[in-house]
């Protein structure tokens, strides 16, 4: 068991640990706006939601971060979920119900092999055609979009900063792929939103390419330091969303809370820039320190650093050692990772010191051989 003393400090079993192990990037877990306004709310609106959002568990703190989420994403709308794993459930349900009615051959879901667990599981789920394209290879993709049948809608499904990985997907050339071959984006902003962008709107944001997306998932759990997730995208499709996602129609909705925190949260992105500057700033510290050593996947100042030591046993044996010395990172193995690749996923926060920084790279390159 863990329990967590600040954004960048976890206790386990009576010593305080240095954790490079959360996806808290910008520390708002901690911050102290973020748990007033949840607190505030909580005081205001109680507890629970009480209901799905459908039977009256949708109040003005639900409806004041949506709004929020679309301002943020650029959208006409968005949706909330209690997790990000049911808002990819939702999107995706929702695409193959419109494909379905628009389109005689229904749909068929494009979805890049490294996407996380619950898009696979979500495409898998409505028992509509689905191709699994290698690792950004959008030469393969070009050929799968070029040989679609026709009235068959073609939906692309990826993540824009890859989880385990720490890479992007190629957005400018699935733009241009777009231009020819039309299909519908489904992007998964999970470890974008925060991180990238102008006020953290993301990574398809920060390179212009905005409207690339025709719907983006966002999840509270990562940046935004709480729980939950959003779909966000035109107004119409959000009425979909509304309509046949049934991780909307058959759970309750998020507590007041966790929407308020939300918000505020967004808030404080967009007012204190600095949190994503330091943030990018570790990753890119962490990566440069260990690249002399190990050949680090991923964007130069992407917050998510994997160390891929290949071998499960390696892998746990490391995070063991360093857990030793007073570091908590995750050692991730198959099937969250492909077989062949296991690694120590670690991950900065912008709360991490420098110094911090530098003498977590020291312990890693005395542990890890
Ligand atoms: C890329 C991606 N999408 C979706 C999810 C699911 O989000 P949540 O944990 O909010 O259910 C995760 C969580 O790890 C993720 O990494």
């Amino acid at each position: 068991m863990v329990r967590r003393m600040d954004s960048t400090h976890i206790e386990l079993g009576g010593r305080s640990l240095v954790q490079f192990a959360s996806n808290d990037y910008l520390g708002l877990c901690f911050h102290p706006e973020v748990i007033q306004a949840a607190q505030e709310a909580m005081q205001a609106h109680g507890l629970g939601s009480g209901a799905a959002g459908l039977l009256g568990g949708y109040g003005p703190a639900h409806a004041r971060a949506e709004a929020a989420l679309a301002r943020w994403k650029g959208t006409g709308s968005a949706v909330l979920f209690p997790s990000g794993y049911q808002a990819n459930l939702a999107a995706v349900q929702t695409l193959a119900s419109l494909g379905q009615l628009s389109n005689k051959n229904g749909v068929r879901f494009l979805v890049d092999k490294l996407v996380h667990a619950s898009l696979i599981d979500a495409a898998k789920g409505t028992g509509m055609a689905m191709r699994i394209f290698p690792h950004n290879h959008l030469d393969k993709l070009k050929r799968l979009l070029a040989e679609a049948p026709a009235g068959q809608m073609q939906v692309v499904v990826t993540e824009s900063i890859f989880s385990m990985d720490g890479d992007a997907a190629d957005l400018r050339g699935l733009a241009d792929l777009k231009q020819r071959h039309p299909f519908v984006l489904l992007l998964d902003e999970a470890h974008g939103s925060g991180a990238y962008g102008p006020g953290g709107s993301g990574y398809a944001a920060e390179l212009g390419l905005q409207d690339i997306a025709d719907v983006s998932v966002v999840t509270f759990s990562k940046a935004l330091g709480c729980v939950g997730g959003a779909i966000c995208g035109s107004e119409l499709f959000c009425q979909g969303v509304i309509n046949w996602g049934r991780p909307y129609i058959y759970s309750t909705s998020i507590p007041p809370a966790i929407a308020a925190a939300v918000e505020k949260g967004i808030e404080v992105i967009g007012r204190q820039p600095d949190l994503q500057a330091r943030l990018r700033q570790r990753g890119r510290q962490l990566r440069e320190a260990l690249s002399g050593r190990w050949k680090i996947p991923g964007l130069e100042d992407c917050p998510i650093v994997p160390l891929i030591l290949n071998d499960e046993q390696q892998a746990l044996e490391a995070a063991g050692l360093l857990r030793d010395k007073g570091y908590f990172v995750s050692a991730v193995r198959p099937p969250t990772v492909p077989r062949g690749t296991s690694r120590l996923r670690m991950t900065v926060c912008a709360e991490h010191t420098e110094t911090q920084v530098r003498n977590f790279v020291r312990q890693v390159n005395e542990v890890v051989r």
